[in-house]
């Protein structure tokens, strides 16, 4: 006997997704995309800070090349690396970030968790800076105001309240020193403070070595933690040592604890490949060993494993001398295109007469130029000029080449007519 198939009309089903809100994509992918969508010969992108070469392309590293190569000849696998990631990428990654004659007295004091870049370092930063924080409150991050976008997302997404400080003064085009040691003098002990440790993004303007010092002193006395997101070491000056300045003042001459997140995205040009790493300079032996194992408990549960690829191409340029030569070189080369186009972008906004003053532009330093310039004109320079900038007026100067610098500098003088 036929069965019968009984029907049951069940409610139309509600997603468990109906409150999701709707979130509007990332402002600088989402004006990368734009730009792309233009089919304007004479478009320019100023926005995402990528390296390009001199016809707008982007640039491998010959360093970069040389140990691809070294590593396709040694038959490269593809086996998980350790949760802490590379051991020798760690260790290489250190001695860079403080040099040989520091790294090697508190080589056990050091705490290290490969991270996925720059992002991941911050992170993994901020999961154990709350693990850590034992029975007492979450602290109050401190972040420079205006800041890389993603430093509040970042830890406000982890539970931190995130505090803004003035760094920047519009009027004056510089570092507002006097409101950043305010800020830090008002803060709450233990509290943690963002340093961007050189190339300060997006305003170009960084401390002085002399200014850095007072920062140090009064953060020390203040017992507050200094954790330096260093993005672009090597990137800024051409030199690795005097973009560690701050950094190796910290540990060296106040021997303070510090936090370093640490990434090859920009210096090395190893975008896509996601390595960076962790750091904490602890006090203790014991307090690292310690924090260490806290860093590989919170990997295992956030990614297992990271990347393995981009981990080994650093190690196989930082522990070969020759190699670490040319990546040298390659940072020099960067390094120098970009204060190139610095100038030539100052000096056709002068030629064209375009109105206001311009030297912030060439006493900023790093892969940004901060204009200055009103949000109104950054709409006109898109939608008339196909000119692609950040909305607060920050342009990746490594966008500029000698084909386009002398278009964007006489664009924006006739939009500030
Ligand atoms: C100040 C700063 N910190 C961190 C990062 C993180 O970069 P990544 O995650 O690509 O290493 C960036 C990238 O633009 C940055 O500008």
């Amino acid at each position: 006997m036929a069965t019968q198939t009984q029907t049951t009309t069940a409610a139309p089903a509600q997603s468990l997704f109906q409150t999701a809100p709707y979130i509007p994509p990332d402002a600088i992918f989402a004006l990368t995309a734009d730009y792309l969508a233009d089919p304007s010969p004479k478009k320019v992108n100023l926005g995402q800070g990528t390296y390009r070469d001199s016809n707008g392309q982007p640039w491998v590293l010959p360093s970069v090349r040389k140990s691809r190569q070294i590593l396709q000849d040694q038959q490269l696998n593809h086996e998980y690396l350790p949760i802490l990631g590379h051991a020798g990428f760690r260790k290489a990654a250190a001695k860079l970030v403080l040099g040989n004659s520091l790294y090697q007295p508190l080589e056990k004091k050091i705490a290290s968790c490969q991270s996925l870049s720059g992002t991941g370092a911050l992170h993994l930063a901020g999961l154990l800076l709350r693990y850590c924080r034992g029975t007492s409150e979450t602290p109050t991050v401190y972040i420079p105001t205006p800041t890389w976008s993603n430093h509040f997302q970042v830890y406000s997404s982890l539970g931190f309240k995130c505090q803004p400080f003035k760094y920047y003064d519009s009027d004056r085009k510089g570092l507002d020193f006097e409101s950043y040691i305010s800020a830090l003098k008002s803060a709450e002990p233990n509290s943690i403070v963002i340093l961007h440790a050189c190339a300060h993004n997006p305003t170009g303007c960084d401390p002085s070595q002399e200014q850095w010092r007072e920062i140090g002193a009064t953060m020390k006395e203040r017992q507050l933690f200094p954790l330096f997101d260093a993005a672009y070491l090597g990137f800024n000056s051409g030199n690795v040592d005097n973009d560690a300045f701050a950094i190796r003042y910290f540990v060296q001459e106040l021997k303070m604890e510090i936090g370093l997140c640490l990434s090859f995205a920009k210096n090395m040009g190893l975008y896509g490949e996601r390595v960076g790493c962790c750091f904490v300079v602890t006090e203790t032996e014991s307090a690292a060993k310690n924090t260490q194992s806290v860093l590989e408990m919170l990997q295992r549960s956030e990614i297992s494993n990271p990347p393995a690829y981009g981990a080994k191409i650093v190690t196989t340029i930082l522990e070969d001398e020759e190699l670490t030569q040319l990546w040298f070189q390659d940072l020099i080369t960067m390094s120098s295109r970009i204060r190139s186009m610095r100038e030539a972008l100052y000096n056709h906004l002068n030629t064209h007469k375009a109105a206001g003053t311009w030297e912030h532009l060439i006493q900023q330093s790093g892969m940004f130029g901060f204009l200055g310039l009103s949000p109104e004109v950054v709409r006109t320079l898109k939608e008339q000029y196909h000119i692609y900038m950040a909305d607060n007026s920050r342009i990746s100067i490594a966008g500029l080449n000698p084909s386009n610098v002398e278009y964007v500098a006489q664009s924006i003088a006739e939009c500030l007519k």
